[in-house]
């Protein structure tokens, strides 16, 4: 479903991807691993369309997004990608169920509709409660689940997770985990995560290696 084929990136005459190749098809949790610098977090970028690949092609099924302009290009994140960052993110002066109905407000979805989705998630990650609460009144664990709510807003066809548990306690950080395969589970939700942790990267069906921008190789030769 996304294809990346001979991305490289660098800032300035710093190289930080190098000929990345890789696929993530349609319903699978994906796991990004590798040292701090080693250009996770810009991977993830490229892939989300935030940062344009100095080479290569970026493809979601056969549509290659290189040849969008920023302004198509924003309509296309909005509506196929969503994003979990390590800290939530959210607005602080607004309420957990209008954080997450911003990107479908964005993106000119009525409110009616907008309102009763961004209620189902809440209702689905256990936060019905919690609707009205503005960010300051939430645990971090809620945070992050209203973080997910508002990534799924506009059903993306993938999430990309930078570090979402990064921030969170062990049993927040199990509980986040649970709701990706959950989510996965429920919706078919495809799910791309750059993680530090082990157990999470485990339970994943797959963990791609970066190494100083590039996929590592396993000890076999083969890529793992
Ligand atoms: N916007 C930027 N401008 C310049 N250098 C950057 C920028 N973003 C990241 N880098 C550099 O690129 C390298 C990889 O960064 P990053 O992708 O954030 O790594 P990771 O997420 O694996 O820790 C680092 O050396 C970092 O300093
Ligand atoms: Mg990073």
């Amino acid at each position: 479903m996304i294809e990346l084929q001979g991305i490289r990136k660098s800032f300035g005459t710093l190289e930080v991807l190098r000929d990345i190749d890789l696929r993530i098809e349609r319903g699978e949790v994906v796991s990004i691993v590798g040292p701090s610098g080693a250009g996770k977090t810009t991977l993830l970028q490229v892939m989300g369309t935030l940062y344009r690949p100095d080479a290569g092609h970026l493809l979601f099924d056969t549509q290659d997004v290189a040849g969008l302009n920023a302004r198509a290009l924003a309509r296309f994140r909005g509506e196929h990608i969503g994003f979990v960052f390590q800290f939530h993110q959210l607005l602080p002066e607004f309420t957990a169920l209008e954080n997450v109905m911003i990107p479908a407000l964005i993106a000119r979805k009525g409110e009616r509709e907008a309102r009763l989705r961004a209620e189902e998630l809440l209702a689905f990650m256990g936060l019905a409660d919690r609707a009205s609460h503005k960010p300051s009144e939430l645990s971090g664990g809620e945070q992050q689940r209203v973080a997910v709510a508002r990534a799924l807003m506009n059903k993306p066809d993938v999430v990309l997770a930078d570090e979402p548990s990064g921030s969170l306690d062990s049993h927040n950080r199990q509980e986040l985990h649970r709701l990706f395969f959950d989510l996965r589970e429920k919706m078919g939700q495809t799910f791309v995560i750059v993680t530090h942790d082990e157990e999470l990267a485990k339970l994943t069906d797959r963990t791609i290696h970066i190494v100083d921008g590039r996929i590592s190789e396993g000890p076999t030769g083969k890529r793992l």
